[in-house]
């Protein structure tokens, strides 16, 4: 393969790079100049100006017609052909639709263009661009759910011109296709909850051939104007056959391709998801307004310097996945492109009807999907509850790996730790301080000049060494291996271009670009063969000096490109198949993670281990990678801000099926105060991934050069995580099973208040009822936390007592974080102090039984060697922890439904781990004056019979609980018992 010509390389690129590079001395933010806005987007100008013309027209009617002649219904499948009438003309575009409904209850729009699904068109430019709609973003994407419900039933209302289809558990769930205009309407229990193309603003631009016209000449550099559309529904067509943007121009083979559709929820008032972006849970309308964005929502994976705060601007990843909620309903749509995508959000308040005797008006969110190019193909999930559509979409989209118990515990990395020596130093710096850690990282600067796969022979001269000191504490390394190659004389880049596994330029040539290393090369992972490539790359034997405590870092991969258009790949790059990088851009970084994941379980099969579950950390991701590993949020800065937006943004991620996330513990750019570094470690300390991390020219900010008392408090901050790893290791099993968030937002806690819906700086931990509001704000010394139910609430530190519902005010000096416990759950932890969590392996548990105004409490305890896949062969204990208030009695009940092979070694291994204490927070006061319990063990019951064991009872005194303490009860974790404390 030849290499693409470096001579493109101009100017304007140079001074992209020097921009770029201006990370030396952080600037104040974002350089909107390098990113679009839609009105510099031809496909989004376009469906926007299609968007006002239509809803500006009163006599507006949706130009596609659904065929009725051809509808058929098999199995489950509906299929038929929509036809598109163009304007001013008789030509009539055929556009193949499916609408299949699955036996989970969801239902799937699939709407392709038939000409291009049978590559009948030309392309421009010579190109070898595949001539068809990108239809394979579920290759990456879909894992499951996908079983046809052969009992959705049909019939057929010619008369009203529309096809109903019912179908869903119970049949509760109904879609009403409309033939002309088409659309349809999706319900349930009867009501409409969501509205395909009601609006009219459904639009699949078809393929035409170009018709050359004479244009104006355009001098180089010069951006393309993007022409007004003449009140007629002119198309512009000015963004049709190329587009300029930052002194680049994309050439586009196959013409405009755009597909568009309204989505509208009438009767909800909020919408979440689609991340990554900053900015409330509860999404903003984007047409402009006070408070509201003026640009759609945009999703196109970007390295985005500087990013901003409450902005519609793209990150690093995109999931196009919207929820809509409103009083105890949740519905939701999932639309499978990966191509550019925006989304408009608008709201409609109706007015109350005369008719409807005061019942109040109702708001109607209004979404309209816009992608550059691709099918359109949306999923649709009717609930009702907030959990039925998670589980629904992350059956779908694979759920969460359930991770290495490691990889929940903390990390700690900076760019970059310098030598092996500064690590090794590092890690008994943490051991000195009596600071827990389990990981250390490695940013770029290891490599033997930016080449992955090698270390600098000068700085890191024995990484065995140092990855040995680790391994003795249990601790691991995370080095990063990013999807640039340099493009130099190096193995991996001569066997990358000689094999062709690279990503091509638009005329076919290996296309280069820039990235750290300097002049780079990309890995093409969506070729199988680069796939296969890459899994040798990560053998012990060739990335030498790793072992089997090193895991990786996947950078850089939306994909960056320093000097490529929107410091990503030109739109016109191709892949594996012919498709272009317009057709995949969202989804590309997937692809790397994919592969690094085969490679890292290749890796150990190799050397024959008991088959480690990878661990991997990406920036970039698209739906599906949630089962690969964690995401972070990229390089956020220092600041007060940014510390409250984390919350937020790691919340949109656990409702999006994505929970393993978290921020940057500190700030990436620039220096935070001591106080800022304190509290975002105790906000950090509830990031499902919780990583501290700092830019280069950052000072050094390890937890024990805080000095006092900050480090002191850092610490404390630290522990408690590491006590509460057993509940949150559980909520990870949760996750992995069912898709449900880690930390959970109110709408999802308590779906039926309102006042709650858009609440996103407090949050629930799994389903422990820990509900907690971490400080976010400089000198901040009380925390109002709204509680939603009549339920009592603890604090989790003094069990101060507070009533539900309500807003309750929560000292919060620096030392405190606000952290609640409702009443009714039971909580596992492990108090004591280790230096990582792998030490903790056999620690015996605590736990503390909340009782609220039930009487009764609940709590689930998941557990496992925390790194390999035997709890698939049965080596787990799942155990369900119930205290039932009418015989005061705690019972540990078995919930491990698939015993295997593995089973009863596991349990042996276990089989000394114990309860050492019991907490139980608002005793009832009719057992002051007992001091001790009765404990039956299950196994033992028949022989030894029940024990007493001595309880401490201790009186409630100034507004805190009354409670009891039974220490070491005897009792295994992983075995049936009860105790009777009355
Ligand atoms: C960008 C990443 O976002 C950041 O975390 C990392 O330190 C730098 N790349 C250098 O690798």
């Amino acid at each position: 393969m030849k290499l693409a010509s470096t001579a493109s390389f101009n100017w304007t690129s140079l001074l992209l790079i020097v921009a770029f590079c201006s990370f030396i001395t952080p600037a104040v933010s974002v350089k909107h100049e390098n990113f679009k806005t839609c009105d510099q987007s031809g496909f989004c100008k376009r469906n926007r100006a299609y968007a006002d013309t239509a809803l500006s027209d009163s006599k507006w009617e949706s130009p596609y017609i659904l065929d009725q002649s051809t509808v058929r219904f098999d199995q489950g499948i509906l299929t038929g052909i929509v036809n598109k009438k163009i304007i001013n003309s008789d030509e009539i575009v055929r556009l193949p639709l499916t609408v299949a409904f699955y036996e989970s209850g969801t239902a799937r729009v699939s709407i392709d263009e038939e000409k291009r699904q049978k590559g009948e068109i030309e392309l421009r430019h010579n190109s070898k661009a595949k001539k068809q709609r990108y239809n394979e973003a579920e290759k990456w994407a879909i894992v499951g759910g996908t079983t046809v419900s052969t009992g959705a039933a049909t019939s057929k209302d010619t008369d009203a011109g529309t096809t109903k289809v019912v179908y869903g558990p119970g049949s509760k769930f109904e879609a009403v296709i409309r033939h002309s205009p088409f659309g349809v309407d999706f319900k349930r229990d009867g009501e409409t909850q969501i509205r395909f193309n009601d609006r009219g603003l459904m639009n699949v631009e078809h393929w035409r051939k170009q018709v050359e016209k004479p244009k104006e000449e355009k001098k180089e550099g010069e951006e393309a104007v993007v022409a007004e559309p003449d009140k007629e529904m002119a198309e512009d067509e000015s963004t049709w056959w190329d587009e300029s943007f930052g002194g680049a121009t994309d050439t586009k083979p196959r013409g405009p391709e755009a597909v568009a559709l309204d989505v509208s929820f009438p009767g909800y008032q909020h919408v979440y998801g689609i991340a990554e972006h900053t900015g409330p849970l509860s999404l903003k309308e984007t047409r402009g307004g006070e408070g509201k964005h003026s640009d759609p929502y945009r999703l196109h994976n970007s390295d985005v310097f500087e990013y901003e705060e409450d902005s519609p601007m793209t990150l690093y990843g995109s999931i196009p996945f919207m929820q809509a909620h409103k009083k105890d309903s949740t519905v939701g749509v999932f639309w499978l492109n990966a191509a550019e995508t925006w989304i408009d959000i608008t709201k409609q308040s109706t007015s109350a009807n005369p008719l409807s005797l005061g019942v109040g008006s109702a708001t109607t969110t209004q979404a309209h999907w816009i992608s550059e190019s691709g099918i359109l193909d949306m999923f649709v999930f009717l609930g009702p509850k907030p959990q039925d559509v998670i589980g629904a979409y992350t059956e779908l989209t694979g759920y969460t790996q359930l991770p290495q118990h490691f990889s929940i515990a903390y990390h700690q990395c900076r760019w970059n730790y310098v030598t092996d020596e500064d690590v090794r130093d590092v890690d008994r710096k943490f051991d000195k301080h009596n600071i827990p850690y389990d990981v250390i990282w490695l940013d770029i600067e290891y490599t033997d000049g930016k080449k992955y796969f090698t270390w600098d022979p000068m700085t890191f001269p024995d990484p065995i060494g140092m990855n040995e000191q680790l391994d003795e504490h249990e601790r691991k390394l995370v080095a990063i291996i990013d999807p640039h190659i340099k493009n130099d004389n190096y193995p991996v880049n001569d066997e990358l271009k000689s094999k062709g596994l690279a990503v091509n330029n638009k005329e076919g040539n290996i296309y280069e670009g820039w990235c750290w290393p300097g002049s780079s090369t990309w890995v093409d992972c969506f070729n199988p063969k680069a796939r296969e490539w890459w899994k040798g790359l990560f053998r012990y034997d060739k990335f030498k000096g790793t072992m089997k405590n090193v895991w990786i870092w996947n950078d850089m991969n939306e994909p960056s490109v320093f000097n490529g258009p929107e410091t990503t790949m030109p739109k016109d790059n191709l892949h594996y198949g012919g498709w272009e990088h317009r057709d995949i851009h969202n989804v590309n970084g997937s692809t790397l993670v994919n592969a690094t994941f085969d490679a890292l379980l290749a890796r150990d099969k190799e050397e024959d281990k008991h088959n480690v579950r990878p661990f991997i950390l990406t920036r970039s991701f698209y739906s599906g990678s949630q089962r690969m590993g964690a995401m972070w949020t990229g390089d956020n800065q220092a600041a007060w801000p940014r510390l409250a937006e984390s919350i937020p943004m790691v919340l949109s991620m656990g409702i999006s099926g994505f929970p393993f996330a978290g921020a940057d513990v500190g700030g990436f750019f620039g220096n935070p105060s001591k106080e800022l570094l304190t509290r975002w470690y105790q906000v950090g300390a509830f990031y499902p991934f919780f990583r501290g991390h700092a830019h280069i020219d950052t000072r050094r900010r390890e937890p024990y050069l805080a000095g006092d008392p900050y480090k002191a408090i850092i610490t404390q901050a630290l522990r408690l995580r590491y006590s509460l790893l057993p509940a949150w290791y559980t909520a990870f099993h949760e996750a992995s099973v069912s898709g449900a968030p880690i930390l959970r937002p109110h709408y999802y806690v308590h779906p039926g208040d309102e006042k709650g819906f858009g609440i996103d700086d407090q949050f629930y931990l799994g389903s422990y009822g820990l509900l907690a509001k971490p400080v976010t704000k400089e000198g901040q010394e009380a925390q109002d936390i709204y509680l939603a139910d009549k339920e009592t609430y603890f604090d989790y530190f003094d069990y101060w007592t507070y009533e539900g519902p309500g807003t309750v005010n929560v000292a919060s000096p620096l030392e405190n974080i606000p952290l609640l416990m409702q009443g009714g759950h039971i909580i596992p932890r492990r108090d004591r102090p280790r230096r990582s969590s792998g030490l903790m392996r056999y620690d015996p548990f605590t736990l503390v039984i909340v009782l609220g105004h039930s009487g009764d409490a609940e709590g689930v305890l998941y557990l496992d060697d925390g790194e390999s896949f035997d709890f698939q062969e049965g080596a787990y204990i799942h155990r369900r922890f119930v205290y039932t208030g009418s015989t005061s009695s705690l019972m540990s009940e078995d919930l491990a439904t698939t015993p295997g092979r593995k089973t009863k070694d596991y349990l042996k291994t276990m089989e000394n781990v114990r309860v050492e204490k019991i907490i139980v927070v608002g005793a009832p006061a009719s057992w002051k004056g007992k001091t001790e319990v009765e404990v039956s063990e299950e196994q033992a019951r028949q022989s030894s019979g029940a024990r007493m064991v001595p309880m401490e009872w201790h009186e409630q005194v100034e507004g805190k609980a009354s409670w009891a303490v039974v220490r070491d009860p005897g009792v295994q974790i992983g075995s049936g018992w009860k105790i009777a404390f009355a």
